[in-house]
């Protein structure tokens, strides 16, 4: 039977991952796939999770199954840092999953099982792998509006009139900061303007919440999460342990979704875990054990945060780098944006062939969209990049 399959399209992301590693050149620089690197160009294991995963060596005495939706404790302690109080915890199903892409995996399921009618508004553009998968569950998408190409910031006019075709019964895919691909997010004013929206369609909001602590720090990071959440009847948010705990292949996620009609809250749960039960049975457990840990222990969190802040504050001082460098070399503000984009990532705005000449002529890795992981440089890669864009573009 196996002769029945067809070759499927590559990811993008993970074929330039691929190329980087084959590429023998020294000196490559790797701007493509979103994974945190430090100066040294290492994706460190966090001091915290370090002593996190000590102590649950020295404690731990069972490997046997969590429950389907985890460990609650993980589950208490990630809507606390998610929500805050923005939320009562009553209202809120929630389930472990494995990473943020598996949060949305069941995220795009549970919306299919409760509507499989519904159409899924993604921004314009998205993470590649949304589109993929509402492809495979064969759930119907429509891209809003959401990239203005000249001033690289977002299209909020375009968006909102887009947004406006959902009705009660679709959903609206939203970052929830740091958007990925572009780095163009929503202000606090296009963010209430969203929340009016949502409220006059009906359309339920769901949000992809990768990059906390990322942007504007772990609160501002989650702002527009609370705002919606509290506002709304009913969201969906899927998140990411990945980036702000450094612990990607661990697969560290959580779904949440959140009913203010309380008596509802059960059934959904209920539903969460069987969609878990269906899909992979019980969620990996520890990454999200070191994760509770550290959220529950005042010293280990302290260090966490203090050492998040320093990735954060390690990525702005590196936009802001760049983007005074282009400034300089191309005589021109118009890479100005590269410093008011917030998280890993930036969309320069560059063709796919000057993209494919940065690679041929220079080694430098970017996602053929001209999306480029700011993490990915450092102090002394910042001019070598700013020098291959200004001799490329002119
Ligand atoms: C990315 O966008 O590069 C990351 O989210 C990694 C991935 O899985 O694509």
């Amino acid at each position: 039977m196996f002769e029945t399959l067809t070759p499927q399209p590559a990811d993008k992301i993970l074929s330039l991952m691929a190329a980087y590693r084959e590429d023998p050149r020294e000196g490559k620089i790797d701007l493509g796939v979103g994974v945190y690197k430090n100066a040294e160009g290492v994706t460190p294991v966090m001091r915290a999770i370090k002593a996190a995963e000590q102590k649950l060596w020295e404690t731990e005495t069972t490997k046997a199954y969590t429950g389907l939706a985890g460990d609650p404790a993980f589950a208490d302690a990630m809507i606390a840092l998610i929500f805050a109080d923005a939320v009562a915890r009553d209202t809120v199903a929630a389930v472990a999953t494995p990473g943020g892409t598996g949060a949305v995996h069941q995220a795009f399921d549970l919306i299919r099982m409760a509507n499989p009618q519904a159409r899924v508004f993604v921004s314009n553009p998205t993470w590649p792998n949304h589109i993929s998968m509402l492809k495979h569950l064969g759930l119907e998408m429509v891209p809003y509006r959401y990239f203005d190409e000249d001033t690289r910031g977002v299209d909020v006019d375009g968006m909102m009139e887009d947004l406006r075709q959902a009705q009660k019964g679709d959903v609206v895919l939203l970052h929830g900061c740091c958007h990925n691909p572009t780095g163009a997010n929503p202000n606090a004013v296009d963010w209430q303007g969203v929340v009016a929206l949502l409220q006059d369609t009906g359309a339920t909001p769901m949000i992809d919440l990768a990059y906390q602590g990322f942007g504007d720090g772990l609160e501002e990071d989650a702002a527009a999460t609370r705002l919606i959440a509290a506002s709304v009847p009913e969201c969906l948010i899927a998140a990411s342990c990945s980036k702000n705990f450094g612990i990607y292949r661990e697969r560290t996620g959580l779904l949440m979704a959140v009913n203010h009609d309380t008596s509802r809250v059960g059934v959904t749960q209920g539903t969460l875990s069987h969609l878990n039960r269906q899909n992979f049975s019980f969620p990996p457990d520890h990454g999200a054990r070191l994760v509770t840990m550290i959220l529950t222990d005042d010293t280990l969190r302290a260090d966490w945060k203090a050492e998040l802040e320093e990735m954060r504050n390690g990525m702005l001082s590196l936009r802001e780098q760049l983007a005074s460098d282009l400034q300089r070399l191309t005589g021109s503000d118009r890479f100005a944006f590269v410093g008011q984009h917030r998280g890993m990532f930036s969309r320069l705005g560059l063709p796919p062939e000057i993209v494919e000449r940065l690679r041929a002529e220079h080694a430098i890795y970017m996602v053929g969209d001209s999306r480029l992981n700011i993490a990915g440089l450092n102090a002394a890669t910042v001019p070598i990049l700013a020098q291959a864009i200004a001799d490329t573009v002119d």
